[in-house]
C-alpha cells in the first residue's frame, strides 16, 4: 500500500518572502500571531501589484486599446484563479467583492428580502463572526422570518442535537455558518450542516473567510449554495474578496448595488441586467487588488494548501502543550486535534487588552477584544479574549516568546 506522507513546508524559508519580518518592532523581531485577523504579504504580491500599477493597469471592461485589454485579461484571469481555487463549475458563479462582509451582505440582501417572510426561519450559528450574525438578523427582521442560533458547547463545538427543535420552529430557508471559527479555531460540521440544511429545503451559506486561506475548498463537493471569502486573510490585499454562488440562485436575484457595469440596456422606461457575474459588480471595481488576490492565490497553492494546514495544526497543537504549562491561563475552544491554527485564552486577572500591550513590548503581535463575536464571547462568560493565530509563516519560536509574554504579564499585572 502506497503510504502518503503529510506535506510539510519550511515556515523559515518562506519567512523571507515577507518583508514585513525584516523589520524589528520595538526593537525585537517581530512574531505576529495576528493571521486570523489579517495576514502579512508576500514580496510574490506587493510586486506583482507594483508591476501590475505601473504597466498595465488602465480601468477594465470598458476599452478597447491595449492596455486596457491587458489590464481586464488580469482581472478576469484573478476570476479564474479564484474559480480555480474553490472548484467553482464557472466564472459566471464568482463575484468579486469588496470583502467577505459585501459577499454575505449581497446573499442577505438580494436573497433574503425575496425570500423571506413570516414563518420562515433564518438558522446562524452562535460562533458567527457578526458578518454573518447581523446581516442575516436585520434581514429577519425586515422580512418578518425567525432568527435563530445553533448553540455551542463548553468546548465550542457546534451543539447538532438542537437542530430538530430548531426544524420545529417554522420552515427554514437559510442555514448560514461559518467553516471555522475566528475566534474559537472551532472547525465545524460544514458538510453535515449543508446536508441539514437541504434537507430543510433551505439554502446553505458558507462564510469560509477562515477556511479558505488554509485549506483545500471544493464548492462542488461541499454542495454549498454560497461561499464568501476575504482577499486579506491569504496574503492578498484588502480591497478584494469572492462571492461563489449557484448559478441559477444567482441568474433568479436582484441586483445588490446599481450603475456602471451592471447593466445591459439603460433607458427611462426600463433597465435591464448585465449577465453573470457582471449583473452583481456594479461601478469600477478594485482592478488592482483583484489582481493580488489571484497572485496571493498562486503563492499559496505553489505552497500547498494541505501543508499549511498541516503547518498550522502541529503549531497550535504545540502552542495548546505550551500554554497548559502555565495555570493562570484558560484556553477557550476545542481540543487540538479539532481545531484550526487560531488559539483564544484569557490570563486571571489580566485584562485582555492589558495581555496584549504587555506582549507587544515584547514583540509579538496578537489580538484582544470580542473579535466581531459577540454573542460568542458572552456565552463564554467573559467580555474578551486574547487571541493567538498562525499561518504559513508562523515558527514555534514565536510561541514560545507568546508563552515568555504571558508569564511577564501575569508576574507585572495579574
Ligand atoms: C469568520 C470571519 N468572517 C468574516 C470576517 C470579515 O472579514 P472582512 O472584514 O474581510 O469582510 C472575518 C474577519 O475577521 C472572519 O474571521
Amino acid at each position: 500500500m502506497a503510504v502518503t506522507a503529510t506535506p510539510k513546508i519550511d515556515a523559515r524559508r518562506l519567512r523571507a518572502d515577507f518583508p514585513v519580518f525584516d523589520r524589528p518592532i520595538r526593537g525585537k523581531p517581530l512574531a505576529y500571531l495576528d493571521s486570523a485577523n489579517s495576514a502579512q504579504k508576500p514580496r510574490q504580491v506587493l510586486d506583482a501589484m507594483h508591476e501590475f500599477y505601473a504597466y498595465s493597469y488602465a480601468n477594465v471592461h470598458r476599452a478597447v486599446y491595449d492596455l486596457s485589454e491587458r489590464s481586464t485579461a488580469a482581472f478576469e484571469g484573478a476570476r479564474e484563479k479564484v474559480r480555480a481555487l474553490i472548484n467553482a463549475s464557472s466564472t459566471r458563479e464568482v463575484i468579486f467583492t469588496r470583502n467577505v462582509t459585501e459577499a454575505l451582505n449581497l446573499v442577505a440582501y438580494s436573497w433574503g428580502l425575496a425570500n423571506l417572510g413570516p414563518g420562515d426561519v433564518v438558522v446562524i450559528t452562535e460562533l458567527e463572526h457578526h458578518a454573518n450574525f447581523v446581516p442575516w438578523q436585520q434581514i429577519a427582521r425586515r422580512t418578518g422570518a425567525e432568527f435563530r442560533a445553533i448553540p455551542f458547547d463548553d468546548q465550542g463545538e457546534l451543539m447538532l442535537e438542537s437542530l430538530d427543535e430548531l426544524a420545529r420552529q417554522g420552515q427554514i430557508k437559510v442555514v448560514a455558518a461559518n467553516w471555522i471559527s475566528n475566534t474559537l479555531g472551532t472547525i465545524n460540521p460544514i458538510e453535515k450542516l449543508t446536508s441539514w440544511a437541504h434537507e430543510q429545503g433551505a439554502i446553505m451559506v458558507v462564510d469560509a473567510a477562515q477556511a479558505v486561506p488554509h485549506r483545500s475548498v471544493d464548492v462542488q463537493a461541499l454542495g454549498c449554495d454560497f461561499l464568501g471569502f476575504t482577499s486579506h486573510k491569504l496574503c492578498g490585499p484588502t480591497g478584494a474578496g469572492a462571492l461563489w454562488g449557484r448559478a441559477e440562485l444567482l441568474e433568479s436575484m436582484e441586483p445588490f448595488e446599481m450603475g456602471g457595469e451592471m447593466i445591459r440596456s439603460v433607458s427611462v422606461e426600463e433597465t435591464t441586467w448585465n449577465e453573470l457575474p457582471y449583473k452583481f459588480e456594479a461601478g469600477t471595481p478594485a482592478i488592482a487588488e483583484a489582481y493580488g488576490m489571484g497572485v496571493a492565490i498562486d503563492y499559496l497553492e505553489a505552497i500547498g494548501l494541505e501543508a499549511i494546514d498541516a503547518h498550522e495544526r502541529e503549531l497550535v497543537g504545540y502552542a495548546m502543550d505550551r500554554l497548559a504549562e502555565l495555570p493562570f491561563v484558560t484556553v477557550y475552544g476545542p481540543p487540538a486535534e479539532r481545531r484550526a491554527g487560531i488559539l483564544s485564552f484569557n490570563v486571571d486577572g489580566v485584562h485582555p487588552h492589558d495581555v496584549a500591550q504587555m506582549l507587544d513590548f515584547e514583540g509579538v503581535a496578537v489580538r484582544a477584544g470580542h473579535h466581531c463575536t459577540q454573542p460568542l464571547v458572552r456565552r463564554l462568560g467573559v467580555s474578551a479574549t486574547t487571541r493567538a493565530s498562525f499561518y504559513l509563516y508562523s515558527l514555534p519560536e514565536e510561541v514560545d516568546r507568546l508563552v515568555e509574554g504571558l508569564r511577564k504579564a501575569k508576574d507585572m499585572l495579574g
